[in-house]
């Protein structure tokens, strides 16, 4: 699946760097964001797949630190918080945990990417690692519109998205940190954030 789609978008990316027509470049770039959400929606698909517990996927934890991993993104987040004029703040300290690092990795960057696609301009969003007795945890909380009590249990389900949502996602961001979650044994909290807004989703590890 991933082959064919990733010829796609280099076909339309090669097609954008030509001489185009005013239309026949809209239609371009419709097809390239067209390209970019099916390899997105793809890749996602595959991670749930790889996760699904009823999959029997040989399970290889190693001993990894959670702030250490997500250091190493983060300049790439920055960016993007930067274009929507988000105030990204890390607070990342020292959380050992026996855990796979891609998945550890995934589970985090749906959380910001979803902190980051639901605040509006001018929000305020951060990422924390860290421990406390003997609980491993990372966390992200923002100021945005935040998720309705009754919604909560559901925003977990697979595609499943509030209504009202805008915006190219399928609803399986959550789903995948909640399979993440559960393949390490940690657990998930969903609530507002500080003062009562936003929303502050944290994924609590036993500490390695
Ligand atoms: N930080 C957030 N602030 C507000 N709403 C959120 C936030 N995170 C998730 N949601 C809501 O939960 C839904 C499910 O999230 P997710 O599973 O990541 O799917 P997607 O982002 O593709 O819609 C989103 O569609 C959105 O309605
Ligand atoms: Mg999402």
């Amino acid at each position: 699946m991933r082959t064919p789609l990733a010829a796609l978008q280099a076909q339309v990316e090669a097609a954008r760097g030509e001489p185009l027509s005013p239309a026949l470049a809209r239609t371009v770039e419709q097809l390239h964001a067209a390209a970019k959400r099916a390899a997105h929606l793809s890749r996602q698909l595959l991670t749930l797949a790889a996760v699904d517990p009823s999959v029997e996927r040989p399970y290889t934890p190693q001993r990894a630190d959670l702030g250490e991993l997500l250091q190493r993104d983060l300049a790439d987040w920055i960016a993007r918080a930067d274009t929507r004029r988000i105030d990204l703040g890390f607070e990342l300290a020292a959380a050992p945990v026996q855990g796979e690092p891609e998945l550890l990795v995934e589970a985090a960057s749906n959380l910001l990417d979803n902190a980051l696609t639901y605040t509006p301009q001018g929000g305020v969003v951060t990422l924390r690692t860290g421990r406390r007795d003997g609980i491993c945890y990372v966390e992200v909380e923002d100021d945005g519109p935040g998720i309705p009590e009754a919604e909560r249990a559901h925003v977990f389900e697979r595609f499943h998205r509030v209504k009202g949502t805008s915006g190219p996602g399928a609803g399986l961001g959550l789903a995948i940190v909640r399979e993440i979650a559960h393949r390490h044994g940690a657990s998930v909290s969903l609530g507002a954030g500080s003062g009562g807004r936003g929303t502050r989703v944290s994924l609590s590890f036993p500490a390695a």
